[in-house]
């Protein structure tokens, strides 16, 4: 069974609202932790909307489990991460206007580009995973750059409308972690992930770890809002 990695970079969206102190993703990390995550995942985007430098540093200095850093294939971003020297690091794509990360990365179009950062990050001791659609092209490009991991993107299974499509989807997974096996690639997935369609990934053949945050976070404000209601009202009537 795969491990998991909880990604905070919602904890720190909602901090960044009001550009203040609260909530602290290194305080949701370490109840992360203390919950069982087996890793903890943030995404350093350049427009720095969510995840800042300063919360990069403090979880490297504090989390006792895995620090997976998702970043943009950049020299910037490679002079950060050499610094502060994640476990292991997943490259995403990165567009400025995009909502949150979609699709994978184009390994096929960009490989020796990629290959360069690979090399780079690998060469100091930092594993890195490409985030990339399921595709046989993405793998064997992918395979190719000489990255250890590949993350495969389920987003699109995510959103699949029907049952169909969603066993379709779970297909193009399948076959997917099959062939990176087969490549001689480790194997992790995220992205759109939910309590609801999260076992099925779980139990593809080979899977390391799963990447899950929107749907833990969105669980955490709607389980947690009823105790935090009812200690406010206290505070006030007592
Ligand atoms: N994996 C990657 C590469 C991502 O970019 C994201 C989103 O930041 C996730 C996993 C987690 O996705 P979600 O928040 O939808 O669970």
């Amino acid at each position: 069974m795969p491990t998991l990695g909880v990604n905070i970079d919602h904890i720190a969206t909602i901090r960044q609202a009001r550009r203040g102190t609260d909530p602290d993703p290194i305080a949701a990390a370490m109840i992360a932790e203390l919950a069982g995550a087996d890793g903890i995942t943030v995404h350093l985007r350049e427009d720095r909307r969510h995840i800042q430098e300063r919360d990069l540093r403090l979880l490297r200095q504090t989390i006792h489990t895995r620090l997976n850093l998702e970043m943009a294939a950049t020299p910037e971003m490679v002079a950060i991460a050499l610094d502060v020297k994640p476990d292991y690091i997943t490259l995403v794509p990165e567009r400025r206007e995009e909502v949150t990360t979609e699709g994978g990365l184009n390994v096929k179009a960009q490989g020796d580009r990629l290959g360069k950062f690979v090399n780079q990050l690998q060469g100091a001791g930092i594993p890195v995973s490409l985030f990339v659609d399921a595709e046989p092209e993405q793998l064997q490009a992918s395979a190719k750059t000489g990255a250890k991991f590949v993350e495969l993107h389920t987003g699109t299974y995510a959103n699949a409308k029907n049952e169909e499509e969603l066993k379709h989807e779970l297909e193009v997974l399948t076959n997917g972690g099959k062939l990176a096996i087969q490549l001689g690639l480790r194997l992790n997935s995220g992205h759109g992930l939910t309590y609801w369609n999260t076992r099925a990934v779980a139990q593809i053949a080979g899977m390391e770890e799963l990447n899950i945050g929107h749907s833990i976070i969105s669980r955490a404000v709607l389980v947690g809002l009823d105790r935090a209601i009812r200690e406010m009202k206290t505070l006030i009537s007592t």
